[in-house]
C-alpha cells in the first residue's frame, strides 16, 4: 500500500457533546502558562486569514492588519511577524511581494473583523515553506479578466514560485470566487475548484508535483475535469464534504433530504463515494446513514482514515429544524466497500463546531468551539486510548479571530487568549499522556480546516 502522508494530518470536526458529560468521572483543569508579547499598535488586529502554523524551528508566523478608515479595506501591507521561540517578535518581509491593493479589501467591507482576500497557509506541511494566495485583479479596471495565484515562499521570505490557479470574477465590489482547495493525494497536491459556482457536478483539477526539495511545481498539461454525475442523487444545494482516502484518492460525503419520511423512505440519506485520479473514476455511491426524523439535514461531515487503515471514521453533524432541536452528531465507521462497522450517537448540543485531535502521547481531545459575538468559547473533553472519558478541558474564551496553534515541537496546544493594541497573550496548555515518553504518536490539530461547500 502506498503511504499517504496526509493520513497524519487528519482532523475530525464535530459539535459539542454534552451527553458525554454525564459520564464525568474526574475532572481537572490543565496547567497552562500565559506569556505576554508586546506588539506595535500598527499591527492592530490579528488576521483571521491565515492558518496559523510554526516553522520546524519553532518560530511562529503571525499576521496582523490595520483597517483604513471608511474604505472597507485594510492597509496594503501583509503585517507579517515572526515570533521566535525566545519571545522576540520581528517583522517578516516577503521579498518583492506586490499584489493589487484590492486584495487587502475585506469580504464584508463594513465589518472590520472580516477577512481580506489574501490567504496564507502551510497546507498542513510543517516545513520551511508556506503559501500566499492572492488575485491579480486590476485596481483600475477590476472587471478586466483576472484570477487566483499561489506564491510559494520560504522562511527567509524569498518567493520561490508563482502559479496561476484559475479565473475569478468581480461583481458589486467583491471578488466572486471559485475558490478551490489543495488536496494531497499520494505524492502530489491537487488544486480542485468548481468550474461554475452554480454547478457542483463539474470540478477542475490542476496537479502540482513536489521536487526533491519539497517545492510545488506545476507540470504542463497536468490538469483536467472531473464529472460528478452521481451528485444527481443529492438535493441540489446541500453541502458536499470531502476527505482524503487511505489509497491515493478522495472520498465525498453528501446527502439528500425529503420533506416527509414514510415507511419506505427515510427523511435523510447520507452517501459516500470515492474518486481515484489515477483512473479518473468514481465508485458507486453507497448509503452510510439514514434517519426518519423529520426536517433533518446534514450540516457537517469530517472523515479520517481509521488507525488500522481499513476504513474511515466520520463525524456527522445533523440539524433538525422543526421543531428546532439544534445539532446532534454521530460517529460512524465504514469501509470503502460500504459496510458499516460502527454507529454511535454522540449527543446533541449548541456548540458551533468541534475538532477531534489526537494527543501527542495517546488519547485524543474533542475540542468544542462556540462562536460568540466578538470572541469564541473553547472547551473540550479528553479521552484515553480506549475511548474512555478522562477529563475536561476547561472552557476558555478567546478574542477573535480565535487563534489556536498546534505547537508540535513542545507538544502543547496554544491559544491567543488576549489582544490589546500593544500586546497579546499566548496561553500554552500541557495535556495528559496515555503512553510512555518515546512512544510519541502522530497527531494533528487544525482548527482552521474550513468545511468547503461543494468540494
Ligand atoms: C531571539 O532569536 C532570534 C532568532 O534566532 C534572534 O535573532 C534574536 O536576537 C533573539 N533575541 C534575543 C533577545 O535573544
Ligand atoms: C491575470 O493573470 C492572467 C494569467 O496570467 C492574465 O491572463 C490576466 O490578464 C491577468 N489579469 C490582470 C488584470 O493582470
Ligand atoms: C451589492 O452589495 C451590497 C453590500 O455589499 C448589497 O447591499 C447590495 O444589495 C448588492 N447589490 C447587488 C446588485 O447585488
Ligand atoms: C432539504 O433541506 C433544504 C435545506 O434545509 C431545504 O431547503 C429543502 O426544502 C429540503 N428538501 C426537501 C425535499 O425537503
Amino acid at each position: 500500500m502506498k503511504l499517504n502522508l496526509n493520513r497524519k494530518f487528519s482532523v475530525l470536526f464535530m459539535i459539542s457533546i454534552n451527553i458525554l458529560l454525564l459520564f464525568v468521572v474526574k475532572t481537572y483543569a490543565y496547567a497552562y502558562n500565559n506569556t505576554a508579547y508586546n506588539k506595535s499598535e500598527d499591527d492592530l488586529y490579528i488576521s483571521p486569514n491565515i492558518e496559523y502554523f510554526m516553522f520546524p524551528d519553532g518560530t511562529k508566523l503571525l499576521r496582523f492588519y490595520r483597517p483604513m478608515d471608511d474604505t472597507g479595506c485594510n492597509e496594503p501591507n501583509l503585517h507579517l511577524k515572526l515570533l521566535y521561540k525566545n519571545g522576540t517578535l520581528s517583522t517578516f518581509n516577503v521579498q518583492d511581494f506586490s499584489v493589487p491593493t484590492f486584495n487587502y479589501c475585506r469580504l464584508d467591507q463594513s465589518n472590520i473583523l472580516s477577512p481580506d482576500y489574501i490567504k496564507i497557509s502551510n497546507l498542513g506541511r510543517n516545513i520551511d515553506l508556506f503559501y500566499i494566495f492572492y488575485y491579480n485583479i486590476s485596481d483600475t479596471a477590476p472587471t478586466a479578466p483576472f484570477g487566483r495565484f499561489v506564491l510559494e515562499v520560504n522562511s527567509d521570505g524569498n518567493i520561490l514560485s508563482n502559479n496561476w490557479l484559475g479565473p475569478a470574477s468581480y461583481h458589486n465590489y467583491s471578488i466572486i470566487g471559485r475558490e478551490g482547495k489543495f488536496k494531497y493525494i499520494y505524492d502530489s497536491y491537487y488544486y480542485f475548484q468548481l468550474i461554475d459556482i452554480y454547478d457542483p457536478k463539474i470540478l477542475s483539477w490542476q496537479k502540482f508535483s513536489l521536487t526533491t526539495n519539497g517545492n510545488l511545481y506545476n507540470q504542463e498539461n497536468d490538469y483536467g475535469i472531473i464529472n460528478r454525475d452521481h451528485l444527481d442523487i443529492q438535493f441540489f444545494n446541500n453541502p458536499i464534504f470531502s476527505f482524503q482516502t487511505i489509497d491515493d484518492g478522495i472520498g465525498f460525503i453528501y446527502s439528500k433530504n425529503y420533506s416527509t419520511a414514510t415507511n419506505l423512505q427515510p427523511s435523510l440519506y447520507i452517501y459516500a463515494n470515492f474518486y481515484n485520479p489515477d483512473n479518473d473514476e468514481f465508485t458507486n455511491p453507497f448509503i452510510v446513514y439514514t434517519t426518519n426524523v423529520q426536517d433533518t439535514i446534514l450540516t457537517g461531515a469530517i472523515c479520517v482514515p481509521d488507525i488500522f487503515g481499513i476504513g474511515y471514521k466520520c463525524i456527522f453533524q445533523l440539524q433538525t429544524t422543526t421543531p428546532d432541536i439544534g445539532h446532534s452528531f454521530l460517529l460512524i465507521s465504514f469501509r470503502s466497500s460500504g459496510s458499516i462497522d460502527d454507529l454511535e450517537i454522540l449527543g446533541s448540543s449548541s456548540a458551533d463546531l468541534a475538532v477531534r485531535t489526537n494527543l501527542y502521547y495517546g488519547g485524543y481531545l474533542l475540542l468544542y468551539k462556540n462562536n460568540l459575538q466578538n470572541s469564541c468559547e473553547i472547551s473540550g473533553n479528553i479521552y484515553d486510548n480506549n475511548n474512555i472519558f478522562n477529563s475536561n478541558f476547561d472552557s476558555i474564551t478567546l478574542p477573535n479571530p480565535c487563534v489556536i496553534i498546534d505547537n508540535y515541537i513542545d507538544n502543547k496546544i496554544e491559544m491567543i487568549s488576549n489582544i490589546t493594541p500593544t500586546n497579546f497573550i499566548i496561553s500554552s496548555f500541557d495535556l495528559p499522556k496515555f503512553i510512555n515518553d518515546g512512544e510519541y504518536i502522530y497527531h494533528y490539530m487544525n482548527i482552521y480546516c474550513i468545511i468547503y461547500i461543494f468540494l
